[in-house]
């Protein structure tokens, strides 16, 4: 390998300071531990996840070991290790993209998807959640050149992105995420449509080309902003991975980094439209992560932390649903 090559690469995969990935880390480990000493329960407990995947490997085991190979035991083991392998390549991307953060991990009680990154802006649109989709959400928000917008929960950055070219080089178009493996495709996606990387810290450097997006690791419900900063902020499809009480934490820091009269644009999933939809999410009813949505008190909890008014925009896929929840102007 060349030496400028070798030096890029370097650079790429070895940015950080050890310093500031210990501190990353140590962050993380505090916060787990403070969440200990609370006896706070996670949402989707840890041990639950490794016992589910330790049985899942001792499954395909028996499968393997009793009925021997044969294609439909290979198929059986190869459905159960999914699980597990899919646990670790998201540890392990996780891990990867922490290396080349330059600034500390956050943790969280949401649903971070590391392991959906490098696949997830191919199935999205798959999903339906394509070009139209992105388009159709942006029409409510009604942006404007120079505005200063937010979207939390950004994953790889579509929306932002988009919001970015329309508020122009006199706006700021900023998006945040806990999942370090979804910041790093924003970032790489962000340098190649022509808008600058660099995350909040580089700034300055960011600004002097136009219509950028920038990104920070952080989560809805520690949102690194000061009070009455955004005209608008965006929330695609993530309020869904977030347990009820992050949910309020969360809706409480996006009305508190909002202007007086701003605009909160939400789209989640809802009481499914019809009955075969719900056929196939009943399952979620048992999650309270996503049990809130489907049993349609997404509103109530935008007006419990102070939006009104909240207004129902149409609905996307059968279960999809967009809001638009004003923070009422500031009482002269
Ligand atoms: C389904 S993705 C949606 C990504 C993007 N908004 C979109 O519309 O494509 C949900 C995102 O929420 C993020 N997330 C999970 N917990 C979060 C939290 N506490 N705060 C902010 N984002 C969170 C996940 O990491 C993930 O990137």
């Amino acid at each position: 390998m060349s030496a400028p090559r070798r030096e890029e690469r370097k650079r790429r995969v070895l940015p950080v300071s050890h310093e500031t990935r210990a501190q990353g880390w140590a962050k993380v480990e505090q916060c787990r531990s403070n969440c200990r000493g609370r006896r706070e329960r996670p949402p989707h407990s840890p041990i639950a996840g490794k016992l589910c995947a330790a049985a899942a490997v001792i499954f395909a085991a028996i499968v393997l070991r009793v009925w021997g190979v044969t294609p439909f035991t290979l198929l059986l083991a190869i459905i159960a290790l999914s699980y597990p392998a899919v646990r670790l390549y998201g540890w392990w991307l996780s891990r990867r993209a922490l290396a080349v953060l330059d600034e500390p991990a956050t943790h969280t009680h949401g649903m971070t998807m590391n392991y959906a990154a490098p696949v997830y802006d191919f199935y999205c649109p798959l999903l339906g959640l394509g070009a139209e989709f992105r388009q159709e959400t942006l029409r409510h928000a009604d942006l404007q050149p120079g505005q200063q917008v937010l979207d939390v929960g950004c994953g790889t950055g579509v929306l932002i992105r988009l919001a970015a070219r329309m508020v122009g080089d006199t706006g700021e178009a900023v998006g945040i995420d806990p999942s370090p493996a979804m910041l790093q495709v924003a970032r790489r996606n962000a340098s190649a449509d022509g808008s600058r990387d660099g995350g909040v810290r580089a700034k300055q450097e960011a600004r002097a080309e136009a219509n950028c997006a920038m990104f920070k690791v952080a989560a809805i419900e520690a949102l690194p902003f000061e009070a009455g900063r955004f005209d608008v902020v965006f929330s695609s499809c993530m309020l869904h991975h977030l347990p009820p009480d992050v949910k309020r934490a969360g809706l409480a820091e996006v009305y508190r980094v909002l202007k007086p009269g701003g605009r909160f644009v939400i789209v989640d999933v809802d009481r499914p439209a019809t009955w075969w939809v719900w056929l196939i999410v009943w399952p979620l009813l048992f999650m309270p992560m996503t049990a809130v949505n489907l049993r349609g008190e997404i509103p109530s909890y935008l007006r419990a932390a102070g939006f009104e008014p909240v207004n129902a925009k149409g609905r996307w896929i059968k279960l999809l649903s967009f809001w638009v929840a004003a923070k009422p102007p500031a009482v002269p």
